[in-house]
């Protein structure tokens, strides 16, 4: 049982711990469960899912990249017919609960998707807008109006709270949260991975079968916790998502100081998948030294 120290809320969710399991890297969350224990976690995000099954791109398609690490997965999915049929009677056997993440390539598929994950039985849907426009192939989050026309079809479909992930690769990362939220977002996750390449120096050729990828793990942190500061700032009080680079609990008080009400770990996972029981514990130690709980830490960043 969690502490009560670590109960975190974001807008009218409440969380039983910030810590949240990024979408995409810990599988369909029920064979994770097999591994890992997922009582740290205040929820788990399922792998993005497409109105039909995507195949995603031929390997190589995970690369180590520095402090980081490239991915050109290609969001491979099995469509949401079949996701439902696996995991809708998944759900209620996990002790977590599990949100689902809504793809698409026009604003109608993702609406389409949210609508079906929320008659699966989640309870939130993250909506994944770092995937490409189909009218200008352009990713929906690079741009405030394509990412609201989105959020605006999503929330007019489904009953459930919808958060926006967002791409730290945005110009104006301000102008997209806003249009977000405006078009009817409960909260924004900061961010999905940074646009990233890499070339192995010995065969000349690039580190994935896709060229460009998405880079993730500690090299992200500075970008992401930027764009979770900024939009903190800026948008006083918004729900935020925190997410990029977490492998410690001192990231998680981070991202809190920053201004994200909850902290999503991806990459941590891939080497450590019980990295949660870790990192709570680090999170409430350092809560317990500090005498706070974790809404109190939300955006007590200090100024110089
Ligand atoms: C292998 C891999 C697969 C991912 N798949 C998805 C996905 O399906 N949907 C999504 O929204 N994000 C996906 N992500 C992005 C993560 O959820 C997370 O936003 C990103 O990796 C940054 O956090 P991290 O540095 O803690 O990994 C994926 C990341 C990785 C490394």
């Amino acid at each position: 049982m969690a502490p009560d120290r670590l109960k975190a809320r974001l807008g009218l969710i409440e969380l039983r711990s910030p810590l949240i399991a990024a979408s995409g890297t810990v599988g369909s969350v029920w064979e994770w469960a097999e591994v890992a224990d997922l009582s740290p976690y205040g929820a788990a995000v399922a792998k993005s899912v497409a109105p039909v099954a995507w195949p995603g791109r031929p390997a190589p398609r995970l690369a180590p990249a520095g402090p980081g690490m490239l991915n050109g997965i290609g969001i491979q999915n099995p469509g949401i017919e079949a996701w439902v049929e696996t995991m809708a009677p998944r759900l209620p056997t996990l002790d977590v609960p599990v949100w689902g993440s809504a793809v698409g390539e026009t604003p109608d598929e993702f609406a389409m998707v949210a609508k079906s994950l929320v008659g699966a039985g989640v309870p939130v849907v993250e909506v994944n807008l770092s995937c490409p426009n189909l009218e200008d192939g352009r990713m929906f989050s690079m741009d405030a109006s394509s990412a609201g026309d989105v959020i605006r079809a999503v929330v007019s479909n489904c009953e459930a709270p919808v958060g926006a992930k967002l791409s730290p690769n945005a110009d104006d990362i301000v102008g997209v949260s806003t249009a977000c939220i405006e078009a009817g977002a409960t909260f924004v996750t900061l961010t999905n991975t940074a646009l990233g390449f890499g070339i192995d120096p010995r065969t000349g050729r690039p580190l994935l079968s896709g060229g460009v990828g998405g880079y993730s793990g500690p090299g992200l942190k500075a970008i992401s916790l930027r764009c979770v500061y900024e939009v903190a700032r800026a948008l006083p009080g918004i729900p935020i998502v925190g997410c990029g680079g977490v492998m410690t609990g001192l990231d998680v008080v981070e991202y809190l100081l920053a201004g994200a009400s909850a902290v999503a770990m991806g990459t941590v996972h891939l080497a450590e998948p019980r990295a949660g029981k870790r990192i709570v514990r680090e999170l409430t130690r350092e809560l317990e030294r500090r005498g706070v709980t974790v809404p109190e830490l939300v955006g007590e960043v200090m100024p110089w």
